[in-house]
Parts: structure tokens; C-alpha cells; sequence
């Protein structure tokens, strides 16, 4: 995997969640893809690009309309419920942020999540981590 981290890389995130989006993006270039996964995070001033890379063919422009629909797995090779993209959608749109999908079958098919890089966290977010629960010992 290449990874390439640019700019300063302090970033106002729910870390927890965006680490899962990102898992969810790596994971699906390396079962849904071919080759080399290319990850590649662009720390600007203002905003935070993530893109994630893979080969193989290209995604059809007809599947690309409901892509980040819940359930919307094409690929029958493999077993996941086609939540993956929309559970990335719902992280970043929490953080004011957008997710957005190239693919072709010269360039590959690229991911890319990118939001605001200060007070970009939304406070009425549902997916925000609460305190830790208290462990109930077993009797
Ligand atoms: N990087 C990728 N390259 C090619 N196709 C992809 C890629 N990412 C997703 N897809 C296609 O989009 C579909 C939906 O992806 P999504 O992550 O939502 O579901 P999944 O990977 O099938 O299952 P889950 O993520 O719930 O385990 C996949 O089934 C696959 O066909
Ligand atoms: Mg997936």
C-alpha cells in the first residue's frame, strides 16, 4: 500500500469515525479492487482531502447513482451488506464534509472524502461516541 500524507496533519475530527471511514474505503479498494491501494491524505489550510485509490475495472456509470445507497452491493464475490459507502457517506456529511467517486478503466477508481480542517465537527452528530459505559460485572 503507498500512503502519502501532505501538509500539517493536526485536524479537528471525530478521529475515531473518520478512521472508520477510512478503513471502510481501504477495505473495499483491496476486496472490490486489483493491485496496488494507493492512500493519499492532503492537509491544506483550509480543508482535508483524503483519496483512496485501487486498479481493476471501473465502476459502471449506471451503479454510480445509488452507490452510496444502504444495501447497494453489486459485487456478488464477496459477502458485506453494501453498507460500507454509506455509513463513509453519513461520517464525512457529519463533519459538513462530501464524498465523491471517480472511476475509469485507464485511471482506476479513486475515493475521495474531504471536509473543512477547523470546527468542522457537528455537535448533534449521531454516530459521536458517547462516554464509555460502565462494565456490569457477570453474577
Ligand atoms: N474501491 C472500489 N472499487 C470497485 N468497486 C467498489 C469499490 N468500492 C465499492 N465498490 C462497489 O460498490 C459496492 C458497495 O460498496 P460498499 O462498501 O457499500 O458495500 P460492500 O463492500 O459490498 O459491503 P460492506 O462494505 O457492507 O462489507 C461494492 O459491492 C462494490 O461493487
Ligand atoms: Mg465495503
Amino acid at each position: 500500500m503507498d500512503i502519502a500524507i501532505t501538509g500539517d496533519p493536526l485536524v479537528d475530527c471525530d478521529s475515531y469515525r473518520i478512521a472508520q471511514a477510512l478503513g471502510n474505503l481501504v477495505r473495499n479498494a483491496v476486496q472490490h479492487g486489483e493491485g496496488a491501494v494507493g492512500v493519499c491524505a492532503r492537509c491544506q489550510e483550509q480543508q482535508v482531502t483524503v483519496e483512496v485509490h485501487n486498479g481493476a475495472a471501473p465502476i459502471p456509470q449506471e451503479a454510480m447513482a445509488t452507490l452510496f445507497y444502504p444495501f447497494s452491493r453489486r459485487d456478488e464475490g464477496t459477502t458485506g451488506l453494501g453498507l460500507g459507502l454509506h455509513i463513509v457517506q453519513a461520517i464525512v456529511r457529519a463533519h459538513g464534509g462530501t464524498v465523491g467517486v471517480s472511476s475509469s478503466l485507464k485511471e482506476g477508481t479513486t475515493f475521495e472524502m474531504c471536509w473543512a480542517k477547523a470546527h468542522s465537527r457537528s455537535d448533534d452528530v449521531l454516530w459521536r461516541r458517547g462516554p464509555t459505559p460502565p462494565v456490569t460485572p457477570t453474577p
